[in-house]
This record gives structure tokens, C-alpha cells and sequence, in this order.
């Protein structure tokens, strides 16, 4: 069995572990995997990548400020959760639609020979 360090309900406000040798989760896949317009969920790392403009990449956290589902669905400019319907921003996490009561906090991502990784 290998050894997986706990990998928790993140609530962490400290993103890296400094002993940490082989951070393959900070890995989020090719830019060409995120759609102009729209965006990609990654469940595991908890992470919703966006492209809102070509070549334009943002990465938010992919856990609904409502009541903590994690959202489903990006579409036309919107994440959106399928939990209660509350949609957001693209570009900035902003709440388009509620019940949301407060944004998806903006994640840093380094973009890089077409490769998004988790700053
Ligand atoms: S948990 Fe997302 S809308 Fe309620």
C-alpha cells in the first residue's frame, strides 16, 4: 500500500508543503484542455481552471461558498453549481447568481509551455 499523506478536506490557507519532492497534484494539464469561454473542473485538486479570453487563464477554487459542494459545470461564461444553482464569474469568481454569498477565491497558477500548473 503506498502511503498517501492526507489528502483532507482542504481547508488549508498554506498551499505548499516545503518538503514536498514530487507535487504531481499541483499539475493541471495542457491549456489546450481548457475551452475559450469556459473552463475545466479538476475535483481532485479542488480547482476550476477558466479561459475567459484566449490565452487567458484563471484558476479558482472549485468548492461553492454556499454550502460547499463542488461546482459542476462551466458554461457560457459561468461556473455553476448543481447543488442550489448558484453561478459564477469566469473571469473574477464573482457571484453571478446566488445563494451563493461570497466569491471563489482566486488560486495563483503558473502557465507555461502550455501547461498549467498550481503556483
Ligand atoms: S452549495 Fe453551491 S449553491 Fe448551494
Amino acid at each position: 500500500m503506498t502511503a498517501l499523506t492526507a489528502c483532507g478536506t482542504g481547508t488549508g490557507t498554506e498551499e505548499q508543503t516545503p518538503t514536498g519532492a514530487g507535487t504531481a497534484n499541483s499539475d493541471l494539464g495542457p491549456t489546450s484542455a481548457i475551452p475559450v469561454g469556459g473552463g475545466r473542473i479538476f475535483v481532485e485538486q479542488d480547482v476550476v481552471v477558466t479561459q475567459p479570453d484566449r490565452g487567458q487563464f484563471k484558476a479558482f477554487t472549485a468548492t461553492c461558498t454556499h454550502q460547499g459542494c463542488i461546482v459542476g459545470t462551466v458554461k457560457d461564461g459561468l461556473i455553476i453549481c448543481p447543488c442550489h444553482g448558484s453561478r459564477y464569474s469566469i473571469t473574477d469568481g464573482s457571484v453571478v447568481q446566488g445563494p451563493a454569498p461570497s466569491p471563489l477565491a482566486e488560486l495563483a497558477i503558473d502557465v507555461s509551455g502550455g501547461k498549467i500548473t498550481l503556483a
